[in-house]
């Protein structure tokens, strides 16, 4: 078999920032492993890693933001592709209705309620349903291949 790290970054992938919040705590992740699952109802699947602490908050609340990221933002797609808890002090967060932080800085956001999870190997898939999508300024999007090894994944095959 080819070098899977490479061919898998032929699979296109846009880079978000999945707001995530218990109800009380607002915290956020980079995610590369996100689409579009359904029409009707509006679904969007994420893969998420169990182990990151962002999961037992999607858990516990049930609710995410998905924002989309631009070309340009590697920066805050590294930062928040890191774990430690007082991430949410970069960038410039709002509140969405149902209590998830959306990014001012992104090009939109989905406001998400999660449906369900599935598992997947060593990720969970959460299966979430689009509550509302905003539309926040014009741009191209930042591409998960243009972000090189920034998520360590070439060791993890
Ligand atoms: C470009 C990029 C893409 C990533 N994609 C995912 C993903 O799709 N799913 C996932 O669980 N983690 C993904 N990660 C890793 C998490 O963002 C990272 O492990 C982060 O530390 C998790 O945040 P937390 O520990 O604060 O919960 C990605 C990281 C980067 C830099």
């Amino acid at each position: 078999m080819d070098n899977l790290d490479t061919l898998f970054k032929r699979i296109s992938h846009g880079v978000y920032v999945i707001g995530v919040t218990d109800g009380t705590v607002q915290h956020a992740f980079t995610a590369a492993w996100v689409m579009q699952v359904s029409f009707k109802p509006p679904l969007l699947a994420l893969s998420i890693n169990p182990a990151h602490y962002s999961y037992q908050l999607l858990q516990a609340g049930g609710v995410c933001t998905v924002n989309v990221l631009g070309l340009g933002q590697y920066a805050l797609a590294a930062h928040f592709g890191r774990s430690g808890k007082d991430k949410m002090a970069v960038g410039e967060w709002q509140q969405s209705p149902n209590g998830a932080p959306w990014l001012s800085e992104s090009l939109a956001y989905f406001d998400c309620k999660v449906s369900h999870y599935t598992d997947a190997g060593d990720h969970k898939i959460a299966v979430c349903q689009v509550l509302s999508a905003t539309h926040l300024r014009p741009g191209q999007p930042l591409l998960y291949a243009d972000m090189g090894d920034a998520d360590g994944s070439s060791g993890l095959y």
